[in-house]
């Protein structure tokens, strides 16, 4: 003996118990790195179902990517139609629209009714459901318009016209902060070259319908009205109230 021996040779002569595995019956149990072995298709089995969960997360990092990148708010990439009251009314809608239905779905309700959620649930099932759609709030959208200013070979269109052509938009927050005329304008262009497209918008405001014909201007709101479902959010503010010390 040099004391060298293959594996082979050596294996079977290794010390082993017998243990009873209650799934799947007896195996053999080493000693090995101070530890004593367990069943080794249960070892399997775990090591299947991590590696599926490992994909399952992927998966959930990949699809969380994608709607960040479609402009929904890290915020609300849970939000799932399932936790809506309206998800019937809303998923009707969309089918609707994806069949090439263009009339507007309006969200009306007061600040914390859930609009946002709601609006990104949507957006989120569409998506899931193979639709192109982005999200955006018009403060945003003027922010980005404003950013484009002076900035050499970048036109305004470079941001309008994304979301002119998403197959489903969805627009925030109209009449939130400041309405100058040229910012009314501008909303109303981006909801009147959708209408011209025929493409399906969701829009989302805290007014009333009267307040927001006036924050968008009567041509666009003559145009939404012509054919839109409206969601109205009722209650109370859904966020949390402050915690008291
Ligand atoms: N259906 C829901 N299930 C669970 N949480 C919800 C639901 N709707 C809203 N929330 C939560 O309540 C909070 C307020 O909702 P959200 O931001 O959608 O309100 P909002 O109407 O858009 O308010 P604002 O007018 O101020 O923009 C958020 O934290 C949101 O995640
Ligand atoms: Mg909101
Ligand atoms: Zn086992």
């Amino acid at each position: 003996m040099n004391g060298i021996v293959s594996l082979g040779e050596a294996m079977p002569m290794r010390p082993h118990t017998t243990q009873k595995c209650e799934q799947h019956g007896e195996y053999p149990s080493y000693r090995f790195a101070g530890r004593q072995t367990g069943c080794p298709r249960c070892a399997d089995d775990k090591l299947r179902k991590d590696q599926h969960l490992r994909n399952v997360a992927l998966e959930a990092e990949r699809f969380a990517a994608r709607l960040k990148q479609v402009g929904i708010p890290p915020r609300y990439a849970d939000a799932h139609l399932d936790e809506v009251d309206q998800a019937e009314a809303i998923r009707a809608w969309l089918r609707a629209a994806r069949a090439g239905k263009s009339g507007a779905l309006v969200v009306l309700g007061h600040t914390g009714t859930g609009k946002t959620h709601l609006a990104c649930a949507a957006a989120r099932y569409a998506i899931e459901q193979g639709m192109a759609a982005r999200y955006t709030t018009v403060p945003r959208y003027l922010r980005q318009i404003a950013e484009t200013w002076g900035v050499r070979g970048v036109t305004e269109r470079a941001v309008h016209q994304p979301l002119v052509d998403a197959e489903l938009l969805v627009l925030d927050e109209l009449g939130a902060g400041r309405a100058g005329e040229n910012d009314t304008w501008r909303v109303h262009d981006l909801i009147a070259d959708r209408y011209d497209e025929a493409r399906p918008t969701i829009l989302i405001s805290n007014l009333t319908p009267n307040e927001l014909r006036a924050v968008i201007g009567d041509r666009a709101y003559d145009r939404i009205r012509e054919d839109c479902v409206q969601i109205n959010l009722v209650g109370e503010s859904r966020r949390a109230p402050p915690q008291r010390r």
